[in-house]
């Protein structure tokens, strides 16, 4: 039976090259066998996760998810590839950029990320030169409230805010592969390291959080139950390694280097 495992890029498989290559290794040996299909599910942009696999050794994969689960990407990946369009429509219909920026609107020190993040379906800025960037992610997460049937606040690292549609996001897109493809939503597992990775382990049941996790994600991990979510006593590729193994999904010896 096949499993699908679906992993954030940066802290999670990045982070330790030497464990991320044996972690490539064992999946390019699952993926040969038709046992994994693997999603990479990132805040990258698809050139970025391009550049990642022929650069930093990430896994070659099935489907791509980036910019926060806002773009879905099918092989064959290249520069030029274009996002799913029923993804896109079903997104474009709830979100509207102008109201979107209004809830950033007066908030003292915060800094918009570059403009390749601020895409049609996600507005994103820094909150990390805010006097108090917590109390800051609340101000704005308490002017979307009333908004929350068509829009969302990720808040990660202390640092990253988004604005998505409600209907987006990691642990939602991974969903929608799950059932575009036809995968067993029962055999899914994820794994990550920080706020934007939650969505993932509130959608489905096995999780796996990297000992480098940041602590929102460490508190989230904390509430849903060590029956939903395996703490890696090891981080990064290695962490993900060690949940694999723990669900087994990665049985068998690590292939010889
Ligand atoms: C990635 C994205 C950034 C986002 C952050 C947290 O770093 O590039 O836009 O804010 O993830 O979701």
């Amino acid at each position: 039976m096949r499993w699908t495992v679906a992993s954030d890029v940066d802290g999670t498989l990045t982070g330790d090259r030497t464990s991320l290559d044996r972690l490539a290794a064992r999946f390019r040996q699952r993926r040969a066998a038709g046992d994994v299909y693997l999603i990479v599910s990132t805040g990258r942009r698809l050139e970025q996760v391009i550049g990642g696999i022929l650069e930093e050794g990430l896994p070659e994969p099935d489907a791509v998810i980036c910019q926060v689960g806002t773009e879905i990407y099918l092989p064959p990946f290249t520069k030029g590839s274009r996002p799913m369009e029923a993804w896109r429509a079903r997104l474009a219909e709830q979100y509207r950029r102008d109201e979107a920026l209004s809830f950033l609107a007066g908030i003292d020190g915060l800094v918009m990320q570059p403009d390749q993040y601020n895409t049609e379906l996600k507005t994103s800025c820094y909150l990390d030169e805010c006097p108090k960037p917590d109390e800051a992610a609340q101000v704005v997460r308490d002017r979307v409230r009333v908004h929350a049937d068509r829009y969302q606040v990720v808040w990660s690292s202390g640092r990253d805010l988004d604005l998505l549609p409600a209907a987006s996001g990691k642990g939602k897109a991974i969903r929608f592969l799950v059932e575009h493809v036809g995968l067993d939503p029962d055999r899914v597992v994820v794994a990550g390291d920080t706020g934007n990775d939650a969505s993932m382990f509130l959608e489905f049941g096995k999780g796996i959080v990297v000992a480098n996790a940041q602590p929102e994600l460490l508190e989230l991990a904390q509430s849903l139950g060590a029956h939903r979510v395996y703490r890696a006593g090891q981080r990064y590729a290695a962490g993900v390694e060690e949940g694999l193994e723990h669900y087994g999904v990665l049985d068998g010896a690590a292939p010889a280097r």
